[in-house]
């Protein structure tokens, strides 16, 4: 009995690191999705801001930001989008476990640890499907994001924010703060 008491656990053991193995492949796509999402996000608003500053960047974040997200989303049928404690726009507030992984990505910011490689992904259980959700801090830099995002926003750029976003949050940021995260959800079944 005791015997196999004892392969049943080595057994437990072993299995382990081929069940975290089987979502290797979700993150490496995962990673790449969001290289992909952030390098096309980032072209167009360097590229506007240099054709017309902030005012006119301010409709590439507005219009074509969704529209990058829904692309990428389409292309590989899961749900690819950017979420934050602090939202600008509302649809893009974070679900209750975008919302604890926000939480502990400010915890662990909070411990020193470093925003560049901060990431978390799980498998959960949506509606009783699994589902692989993936999770990367979005940092904020001075240049740009302060022009939108800081504490000294331009008037004429402040007047549009109002405009478009009568609840907007997202104000007040700091370098080197969490601006947010990107987030993916995959289907697995
Ligand atoms: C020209 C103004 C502008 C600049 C510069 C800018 N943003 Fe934004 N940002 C916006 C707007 C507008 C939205 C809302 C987009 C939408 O409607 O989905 C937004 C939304 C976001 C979101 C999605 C969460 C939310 O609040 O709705 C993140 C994350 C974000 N920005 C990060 C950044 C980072 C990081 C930078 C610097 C690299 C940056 N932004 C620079 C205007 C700007």
């Amino acid at each position: 009995m005791k015997r196999v008491m004892t392969l049943v656990l080595l057994f437990g053991l072993a299995a382990a690191p081929v069940v975290a193995g089987s979502t290797a492949d979700q993150v490496v796509e995962s990673r790449a999705a969001v290289k992909d999402f952030a390098g096309k996000l980032k072209g167009e608003l360097v590229a506007a801001l240099k054709a017309g500053g902030p005012v006119r960047a301010l409709s590439v974040c507005n219009l074509r930001a969704p529209m990058v997200a829904s692309a990428i989303s389409e292309k590989k049928g899961w749900r690819v989008a950017r979420t934050s404690l602090k939202v600008r726009n509302p649809g893009n507030e974070p679900d209750a476990w975008e919302r604890s992984v926000l939480e502990r990505f400010e915890a662990r910011k909070a411990a020193g640890g470093d925003l560049k490689t901060m990431e978390f992904h799980a498998v959960v259980s949506e509606d009783g499907k699994k589902v692989f959700r993936y999770m990367k801090a979005i940092p904020t830099a001075e240049k740009p994001c302060l022009a939108c995002h800081g504490t000294a926003i331009a008037p004429e750029v402040a007047a549009v924010l109002d405009d478009l976003y009568p609840d907007d949050r997202a104000r007040g940021f700091k370098a080197g703060d969490i601006r947010g995260a990107f987030t993916i959800s995959q289907p697995l079944e």
